[in-house]
């Protein structure tokens, strides 16, 4: 009943108006990206120009190799950009920090560290002393609630405990932005879920922006405030999307009408045309029948 009578006040068109009024945290303008795939060169990021607000939730989605994880890494700073600007709180990104934090797909814990030493990294790294840099690391163990775990290692964990950690120790570094790329795409749906409930509690209640690449769509729908449809070959923002759903969403959201509406626009969006295909999924080979396997029953 709560729900219903705090989506009934739910005005879409007050909560962008009020998003685009914050400052603008991060600005992409006609950011490139090109690659040398031996002796021609192909251009993966064509002219980005995006601008992201303070505490908005963008999601981006797009084809396979429509260069998703190339925007995410130039954001991170890991790879340098051939041309165009891309500006965190009006200052050049000019490599990786930790007002950036990082949650990618492949569990990037370190193995030989426990729960609380990996989260203790960062601000060990940034010169606290180790009881501060402990207080800290505990305090974000106990926030993803996996105090019963500080000192277990990671291969101890299951894949939805190990992003949690990833989470904390993004964030002990209180980062402006946490970058996410696809980082529940290993875990099972219900898992999924739960991570998903548990990151949009994060945002609603800390300062921070957050840029969550996904294949999914239906994720990306229920997560973002805005997401952002790029298209392949080359990478362009194909459109912006307004997720006008009210908040606080969970799941049952996805049974309305409003969000069916919102997911046949994303799928028609995604669909792409043979041409804004990745070369590599184009050219897929015809798998030949190989000798060895066994016609018999
Ligand atoms: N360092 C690199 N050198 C050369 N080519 C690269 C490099 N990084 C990415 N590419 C190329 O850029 C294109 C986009 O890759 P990217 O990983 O950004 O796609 P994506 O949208 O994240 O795809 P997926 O959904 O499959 O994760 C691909 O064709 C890839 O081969
Ligand atoms: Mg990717």
């Amino acid at each position: 009943m709560q729900n219903n009578s705090q989506n009934a006040e739910f005005n879409a068109r007050e909560y962008f108006d009020n998003i685009y009024q914050r400052s603008v945290i991060l600005e992409a303008k006609q950011l490139t990206q090109s690659f040398k795939h031996g002796k021609t060169e192909r251009t993966i990021l064509n002219a980005i120009n995006l601008k992201i607000h303070k505490r908005e939730f963008i999601c981006v989605i797009g084809p396979s190799g429509c260069g998703k994880s190339t925007f995410s890494r130039v954001v991170a700073g890991l790879d340098p950009y051939t041309s165009g600007e891309i500006l965190v709180d009006g200052q050049p990104i000019l490599g990786p920090s930790p007002e950036r934090g990082m949650v990618f797909q492949g569990y990037t814990l370190f193995p030989w560290k426990t729960v609380k030493d990996n989260v203790m990294f960062g601000p060990k790294m940034k010169g606290q002393s180790h009881a501060s840099a402990e207080a800290h690391a505990r305090e974000w163990i106990n926030i993803i609630g996996l105090e019963k775990y500080e000192n277990q290692y990671p291969h101890e964990l299951s894949g939805g405990m190990k992003q949690r950690v990833a989470i904390a120790r993004a964030l002990v570094n209180e980062p402006k932005i946490l970058l996410m790329d696809e980082p529940f795409g290993a875990l099972d749906p219900h898992t999924r879920q739960k991570m998903q409930r548990h990151l949009m509690d994060l945002w609603q209640n800390i300062d921070i922006t957050i840029i969550f690449v996904t294949h999914d769509m239906d994720e990306a729908i229920l997560l973002a405030d805005r997401i952002v449809a790029l298209k392949a070959n080359p990478g362009e923002i194909k459109e912006i999307i307004e997720v006008d759903l009210p908040r606080p969403r969970d799941a049952e959201v996805m049974l309305t009408p409003e969000f069916k509406k919102l997911r046949q626009r994303v799928d028609y969006l995604v669909h792409a045309d043979e041409d804004e295909l990745d070369p590599a999924l184009a050219e897929l080979p015809v798998i030949p029948r190989m000798t060895k396997v066994s016609s018999q029953k």
